[in-house]
């Protein structure tokens, strides 16, 4: 591996009991790429970013991220498929929180600043469960980009969003990877987003989740605006390929 690989997936299997989810899968990411994966539902996109994580351990083969093996919450900024939320705290208080684990100035005026930017300043004190399924999501989303942790896991981050508030969180994100040049893997089933929000899109087969596809995606990150973007020939293009790789591997 070179030095510049935020993450390298070597020979990966993962079985749970005698259910192989993923793999084998080789895969490297340099650092500073939006890799997204795609694939049908159940081919392993959760479990190749809880290896990344350091969640699950392989059952085959290495994982590396920035060199070493990845442990739980070291390095990493990570929303789940499921919010996970502490739900004795207010929603400024979650934010908060991360912010103060991470050594990080926690004031009113931080926090809020976040939560503005997920589009959540009205709703700071409440508990998260008197909030939608929704705003959980995004009170999760706000944490992760609190803590400028150099890599970013998104589990299916904007699944349970209103089209408004998915295109709008789109672009914020596309906005601050390309500015802040983390690395990122993003879990996603829209081809759309795809090819949005990715540097590269990696298409899983069905389970066992294989690579199926390895895609640069090489439309303008800054500069464009996001209807721009969306309207170019090349995105339509882009997009037709990738829905041409899930669609030739689903059998349904
Ligand atoms: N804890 C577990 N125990 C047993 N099997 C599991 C476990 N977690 C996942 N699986 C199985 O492993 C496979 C991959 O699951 P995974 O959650 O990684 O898929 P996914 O691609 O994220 O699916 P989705 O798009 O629906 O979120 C599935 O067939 C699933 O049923
Ligand atoms: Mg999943």
């Amino acid at each position: 591996m070179s030095s510049a690989d935020a993450i390298v997936v070597e020979g990966v299997e993962h079985s749970y009991g005698d259910v192989t989810a993923v793999g084998p899968i080789d895969l490297t990411v340099p650092q500073g790429e939006f890799l997204v994966l795609v694939g049908a539902s159940g081919c392993g996109k959760s479990t190749l970013l809880r290896l990344i994580a350091g969640f699950e351990q392989p059952t085959t083969g290495t994982v590396r991220t920035d060199g070493t093996a990845p442990e739980p919450g070291r390095g990493a900024g990570l929303v789940f498929q499921q919010p996970r939320l502490f739900p004795w705290k207010t929603v400024g208080g979650n934010v908060a929180l991360a912010l103060k684990y991470a050594g990080l100035d926690a004031s009113a005026d931080r926090v809020d600043e976040l939560l503005a930017r997920v589009g959540l300043h009205d709703v700071a004190k409440r508990r998260t469960w008197q909030i939608s399924g929704g705003q959980q999501q995004r009170v999760a989303i706000a944490r992760a980009l609190a803590v400028e942790n150099p890599l970013l896991l998104l589990d299916e981050p904007f699944a349970a969003l209103d089209a408004l508030t998915r295109e709008k969180l789109q672009d914020d994100l596309r906005q601050v990877s390309a500015s802040t040049g983390r690395t990122s893997v993003f879990v996603t089933h829209s081809v759309d987003e795809a090819v949005f929000l990715g540097s590269r899109v990696v298409v899983l087969t069905p389970r066992p989740g294989r690579i199926a596809l390895d895609l640069r995606i090489d439309l303008p990150r800054t500069g464009i605006a996001a209807a721009e973007l969306r309207g170019l020939p090349e995105f339509a293009a882009l997009r037709a390929e990738i829905g041409h790789a899930i669609r030739d591997r689903v059998t349904v």
